[in-house]
């Protein structure tokens, strides 16, 4: 298949695809073949848990990382076998807030925000004025307006990350990428995060994408989800059909509890560890010390 025509099905609805999609680190298995289909307008929701390859999904949606077999498509575009040069247009219409997006310490909030538009200024130059005001729209976008001057130290963990989302937008992408963007907020910052989430997707009129370990984020934010285990796709469509799963991976997962096989694992250490305390006390008499069973 030629590489500037996708496959024509669905086009307009779904403007990301990605195509039985592998990829392994030496002889870790991360992603196994998996495809899935981004609407339009919508965000998509990605759950799973740790270590089941989100990241390294969204990534290649961007070409951070290449795969071993299949293909990402943005729009008309094949992404996934695109040279540095010829993505870069395209990772300018992606805003991406990435799991760890540290700010940049040594700049303030406003030159953390105008770092993108400043990357982009021999191609397509902006007015001082013009920077300094799309700058402060989207700090005003995320409630920040007031912390242009300040540095990131001066900031809470809920205020650096509205600070990213501010840097992510402000090329007006036409797809954002959120990778845990509540993780390690309080209840309260999360829920301000997942109101931006919602007023970006009506704001900029984009295409999100979420990967999250948060259900109530996931259910507040989703029009569409997709849950992962394993490097493949489980379970994938709207929320609904995820409360009403009968599936035990799905409902486990949603119930936040462990599988069968790693309770055993969890029991059978706490088994060893009993035979060890009993020891202790026997030998030591302070059984206070000893490690608690459940
Ligand atoms: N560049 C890399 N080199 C080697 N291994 C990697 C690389 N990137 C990811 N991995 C491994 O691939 C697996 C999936 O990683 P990934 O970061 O996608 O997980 P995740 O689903 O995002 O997990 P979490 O919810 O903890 O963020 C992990 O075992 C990780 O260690
Ligand atoms: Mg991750």
């Amino acid at each position: 298949m030629p590489a500037t025509v996708a496959p024509a099905e669905g086009l307009a609805e779904f403007p990301i695809r990605v195509v039985g999609l592998a990829k392994s680190f030496d002889r870790l298995k991360v992603l196994k073949g998996i495809s899935i289909d981004f609407p339009r307008g919508k965000t998509t929701v990605i759950l799973g848990p740790s270590g089941c390859g989100k990241s390294v999904l969204l990534k290649h949606l961007v070409g951070l990382e290449r795969p071993d077999r299949g293909e990402v498509w943005y729009e008309r575009q094949r992404v996934d076998t695109l040279s540095e040069e010829r993505l870069g247009p395209i990772r300018r219409e992606f805003g991406f807030l990435f799991q760890n997006g540290a700010l940049f310490d040594s700049m303030s909030v406003e030159e953390n925000v105008g770092f993108p538009l400043r990357e982009l200024e021999s191609s397509t130059p902006t007015s001082a004025y013009e920077h300094a005001e799309r700058v402060r729209r989207v700090l005003q976008m995320v409630g920040l307006e007031d912390t242009a001057h300040k540095m990131p130290s001066d900031l809470s963990g809920g205020q650096r990350k509205r600070i990213a989302l501010a840097r992510a937008i402000v090329l007006r992408p036409k797809v954002v990428l959120y990778d845990e963007p509540t993780t390690g907020l309080d209840p309260i910052r999360s829920d301000v995060i997942n109101e931006l989430i919602i007023k970006m997707k009506s704001a900029l009129g984009a295409t999100s994408i979420v990967v999250t370990h948060d259900l109530v984020s996931a259910f507040r934010v989703a029009d569409h989800l997709v849950m992962m285990h394993e490097g493949e796709v489980m379970l994938e469509g709207a929320p609904d059909l995820f409360r009403d799963s009968t599936d035990p991976v799905v409902s486990r997962f949603l119930r936040g509890e462990a599988s069968e096989d790693e309770l055993r694992a969890i029991r059978e250490a706490s088994r060893h560890d009993g035979h060890r305390s009993q020891a202790t006390r026997v030998s030591t008499k302070t059984p206070s010390s000893a490690p608690r069973q459940r």
